[in-house]
């Protein structure tokens, strides 16, 4: 089996623990990519929370990893409280750090489960490691698997293509810098390819931030996928003239009933693909269900500061990363971060257990267990 992702052909991770001391949690910090590679370690849970409110790390599979293994430094910790109790707090403060993406309380509620029966300070602290790398792993595997079950969905049109590419549209980072290892939306891609399938994508860049520009683009040239990188508003051009096959996104929140959020732009991405009668999936592991939630509208939306927007950055020509000025000084800014997408308006949701309709009837048949 092929061993994604990779970074000039090394196999990285977005999180790990020191095989030599697992007490050392390692991440790749991504706010400087694509231009350069920085490991940072986190040492305490206040160092993972700000990494995951500041977006060294980002993308709801790697957010909830992060925050699994910023239990794990919460638990051991220094200090005079019981691991209990500094558990407790520790998922207080990861839980604020964001507020869309399921996967990060997931993540916490999951450590504070398996480790609420256990007795003993230390074996607390084993566990609370323990359920962190299982989480991680968990994640990895059910992408991989969800993107065998995307791929047949790819195969299908580029069979009905002659074996032409398939042109699939993505938005935003829900790549493996989005997850631990493969990513949602583009494990079909990968696995289409190692499937010797012609695939080629269009890579939305994803304003404010440009999760697409800088890491899809990015990581998809990193694994030798064809990509081109288009503005966020060139999608509705592409699909009336026909030059998109499918569009394949990924979620930060997805209710019991297939209401969808993801980041800001991929509503308007769906009613465009529905007005050209363009197949919309959305691809997730079922870590990012809210199956408490029916209605998209309940998901809450987070706003980041104007500035992500008045601002840009990017390498000068002495190789540093420098963010200018784009506005004029005092420009309201509002930037809002994600938007929901009804189920009204997706083909199908591609998880590691198959590929379901949106709505409330096939997504309990395929997770009787969970929903
Ligand atoms: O703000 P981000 O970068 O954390 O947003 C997450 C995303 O990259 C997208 O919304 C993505 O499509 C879903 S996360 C798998």
């Amino acid at each position: 089996m092929p061993l994604p992702m990779k970074i000039n052909g090394l196999h990285h991770r977005t999180i790990w623990s020191d095989s030599n001391d697992p007490t050392h949690i390692q991440i790749i910090d991504q706010r400087h990519l694509p231009h350069h590679l920085v490991i940072e370690p986190l040492q305490t849970v206040a160092e993972a929370a700000t990494a995951i409110r500041d977006m060294h790390v980002r993308g709801a599979g790697l957010i909830g990893a992060t925050a699994g293994f910023g239990m794990y430094l919460a638990a051991i910790a220094p200090g005079n409280e019981t691991v209990n109790e500094r558990l407790k707090q520790g998922g207080e403060l990861l839980c604020a750090s964001r507020p869309t993406a399921r996967n990060l309380a997931w993540a916490v509620e999951r450590v504070l489960a398996e480790t609420r029966d256990v007795s003993g300070e230390e074996d607390k602290k084993k566990m609370a490691f323990t359920v962190a790398c299982a989480i991680a792993d968990e994640d990895a595997r059910f992408c991989r698997r969800l993107g065998e079950h995307g791929r047949e969905i790819i195969r299908a049109i580029s069979e009905k293509k002659d074996g032409a590419p398939v042109n699939v549209l993505t938005h935003c980072n829900a790549g493996w810098l989005a997850f631990v290892d493969w990513g949602s939306a583009t494990a079909p891609i990968y696995a289409a390819r190692d499937a010797g399938i012609a695939v080629h994508v269009w890579v939305d860049e994803t304003r404010p931030w440009n999760q697409g520009a800088k890491l899809t683009a990015w990581e998809l040239q990193q694994e030798g996928i064809e990509c081109t990188l288009i503005t966020d508003n060139t999608g509705g051009h592409l699909m009336q003239k026909g030059m998109v096959d499918l569009v394949i996104v990924g979620t930060d929140r997805t209710t019991r009933t297939g209401d969808v959020a993801n980041k800001i732009g991929t509503y308007l991405k769906a009613l465009a693909a529905h007005d050209n009668h363009v197949p919309f999936y959305v691809a997730l592991p079922s870590s990012t269900f809210d199956w408490k939630l029916r209605d998209g509208m309940e998901i809450p939306i987070e706003e980041r500061s104007g500035e992500e927007i008045t601002q840009i950055s990017g390498l000068t020509a002495n190789g540093t990363i420098e963010t200018v000025q784009l506005t004029a000084p005092g420009t309201r800014a509002a930037n809002y971060s994600f938007d929901i997408t009804p189920a009204r308006l997706v083909s199908g949701l591609i998880t590691e257990r198959g590929i379901c309709a949106a709505n409330e009837e096939a997504i309990s048949a395929l997770f009787p267990d969970l929903a």
